[in-house]
């Protein structure tokens, strides 16, 4: 598909820090208007878990570089894939939140997922969430949001998703997590997490998740 081809496909651009529920939103947002979904966020959880694998230090750019370049990936529904295996709850684990955040900040790793992101944009059209939808990858997008919530209710949010999945989890640890992924997340020098401008800002702290779609699919009307 040709550039000129896929600028025309709209994409909705769905950016906010960590737990602020973009990712529900977002695949809600698609959901109702059949809409494609692109998770940028497991795709950096995907290279630190890769890197984990195999004992390489999230430290280290020029080691993940070629792990960002080759991973073998397949999203299937809800279901991630990682050379094969099944994934999905794994990377939602905090470590790997943790890790997804030191693997982002060095600008090769970024670099190596453009296109891999790129091509999610098919038609009908695609809900993206990260933190420099955008920004980075689809500055044209025609609607542009940017989700946030206080820190104690990402916390609690977070708190209530492990629970659910099976993990064990600790809310103030959570609190503490939470404000250093936003520290680092919006201080790296490349594709900080920032809005744009233009972008429509939600506050969901008293939202119900119902509300926040709704508000989404209002924008993207009128855009
Ligand atoms: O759900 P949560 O926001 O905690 O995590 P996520 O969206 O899965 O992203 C995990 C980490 O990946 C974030 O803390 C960011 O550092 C990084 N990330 C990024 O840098 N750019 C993106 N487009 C998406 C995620």
């Amino acid at each position: 598909m040709s550039s000129a081809n896929q600028s025309n496909i709209p994409v909705i651009a769905i950016d906010g820090p960590t737990a602020s529920g973009k990712g529900t939103v977002a695949q809600l947002v698609a959901q109702r208007l059949g809409y494609h979904y692109l998770d940028s966020g497991a795709l950096y959880r995907l290279v630190g878990l890769a890197s984990f694998q195999r004992g390489i230090s999230t430290a280290v750019e020029a080691d993940l570089i070629p792990i960002a370049q080759n991973l073998n990936v397949n999203f299937q529904g809800d279901r991630i894939f990682l050379e094969g295996q099944d994934v999905s709850d794994q990377i939602r684990q905090e470590v790997m939140g943790q890790r997804a955040s030191e693997v982002a900040v060095h600008p090769g790793v970024r670099q190596a997922l453009v296109a891999r992101q790129q091509a999610f944009r098919q038609s009908p059209g695609l809900v993206a969430d990260g933190r420099d939808m955008a920004s980075v990858i689809f500055t044209d997008a025609q609607t542009k949001v940017f989700l946030t919530a206080t820190a104690e209710a990402r916390a609690e949010r977070r708190y209530k998703q492990l629970i659910a999945k099976g993990f064990s989890a600790n809310i103030d640890v959570l609190l503490q997590d939470l404000r250093e992924r936003d520290a680092r997340d919006a201080n790296r020098s490349n594709s900080p997490l920032k809005a744009v401008e233009g972008a429509h800002h939600l506050d969901t702290t008293s939202m119900t998740i119902e509300e926040a779609v709704n508000q989404v699919l209002k924008w993207h009307q009128a855009d």
